[in-house]
């Protein structure tokens, strides 16, 4: 199998390289990575000189480009993961979540369809469906309510993958997946952001009454559904992919300090995300049942392993946290922070 993984230096994707690498060694792996921000060819530096994983610097919305990569590696299917990722980030700036995400991806489509790539991954996420109540979870039938620009971008995506399944018949499988943690995520996302503020001595920002919930998957975990779906899904279906592991912000960021052996009065409640949703679960009763999947971690032991990983990696996270890092933070917090008077 040669598989095209776009988005393959951010947090998903360089552990579902490595995944891929472990699991599946006979294949070849072509990386195309924009390298934005969230992009870290560092991550991936154990696998240099490794003649199956190819890294390409490059847009998914560079259709000349992707058509050539298709053909140059013989491509099977692509794992399409490449995309701006962070809500908050999407509140500041939309554009570019409407390049990347939805324009981005239509053209990556239309690259395949005229290459003729045999299955389709798109990699979606339970965002799609909006907020829940505090009862109940999930379903892929679910009505789509995306409440922010990311995933309001994220279900254009979704929606047009499945139109090229619909209209072009072309072999496309979604997932949507929960909140993801583990190693090499991007210290902008809840556990990474406060595991570093804590090892800092800094202000743990905890949106509104912390009381939000999520749930939370292990990345690896992710990675075994997305090879679950590209080998087992069927064509034109979705499948969701969930932890089973709800948690409250607030109980995580307790978690952590805890974990450090740092005080709770490093907290600071903040002024609330706009339009911030409430709660997501995810019904993983399809995948389960349908394709075998079964998530490995428990949550509280991979969040151990994660934060304790932070402790150990700190030259990954410090170069990733740099100045233009920095002046982004800066941006979202000193604002959230006066909101709060
Ligand atoms: P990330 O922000 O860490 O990584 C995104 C990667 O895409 C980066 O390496 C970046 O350089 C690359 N990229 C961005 N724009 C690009 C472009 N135009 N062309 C090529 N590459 C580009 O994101 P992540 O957390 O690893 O998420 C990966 C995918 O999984 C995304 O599609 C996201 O929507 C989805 N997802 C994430 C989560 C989560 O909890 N992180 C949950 C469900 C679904
Ligand atoms: P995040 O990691 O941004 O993921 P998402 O918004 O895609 O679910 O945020 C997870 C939760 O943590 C969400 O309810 C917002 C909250 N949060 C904070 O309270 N403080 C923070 O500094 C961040 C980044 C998130």
């Amino acid at each position: 199998m040669n598989v095209l993984v776009t988005g393959g230096c951010g947090f998903i994707g360089s552990n579902l390289v490595k995944y891929l690498r472990r699991e599946r060694p006979d294949w070849k792996i072509v990386n195309l990575d924009k390298l934005t921000y969230a992009g870290n060819l560092e991550t991936l530096a154990d696998l240099e000189g490794d003649p199956r994983h190819v890294f390409v610097r490059g847009d998914i919305a560079n259709r000349e480009l992707v058509e050539h990569l298709i053909v140059q590696h013989g491509i099977d299917a692509v794992m399409h993961l490449a995309a701006e990722s962070h809500v908050d980030r999407s509140i500041l700036g939309p554009e570019v979540f409407i390049h990347t995400n939805v324009l981005g991806t239509q053209q990556l489509l239309e690259a395949c369809r005229a290459r003729g790539v045999k299955r389709f991954l798109m990699v979606s996420t339970d965002e799609v469906y909006g907020s829940l109540g505090p009862t109940g979870a999930f379903t892929e039938t679910s009505p789509l309510q995306p409440s922010s620009p990311y995933s309001a971008s994220k279900t254009s995506s979704d929606l047009v993958a499945l139109a090229y399944h619909h209209t072009f018949k072309m072999d496309v499988v979604v997932t949507r997946c929960s909140n993801n943690y583990g190693r090499y995520q991007f210290p902008e996302k809840l556990i990474p952001l406060m595991v570093v503020n804590a090892l800092h001595d800094k202000p743990l920002p905890v949106y509104g009454d912390g009381a939000n919930v999520r749930d939370w998957l292990h990345v690896d975990d992710h990675c075994q559904g997305l090879l679950v779906a590209l080998e087992k899904g069927r064509a034109g279906e979705v499948y969701n992919i969930g932890g089973g592991s709800e948690r409250r912000n607030i109980e995580i960021v307790k978690g952590i300090l805890g974990l450090l052996k740092k005080p709770e009065s490093l907290i600071q409640y903040v002024a609330d995300r706009p339009g911030h949703d409430r709660r997501y679960a995810i019904d993983p009763t399809k995948i389960r049942t349908e394709l075998g999947y079964q998530p490995k971690h428990t949550f509280e032991q991979g969040l151990a392993e994660t934060v304790t990983w932070y402790v150990e990696n700190r030259a990954w996270w410090e170069r990733v946290t740099s100045g233009a890092y920095r002046q982004y933070f800066d941006t979202q917090y000193k604002a959230r922070l006066q909101g709060r008077g």
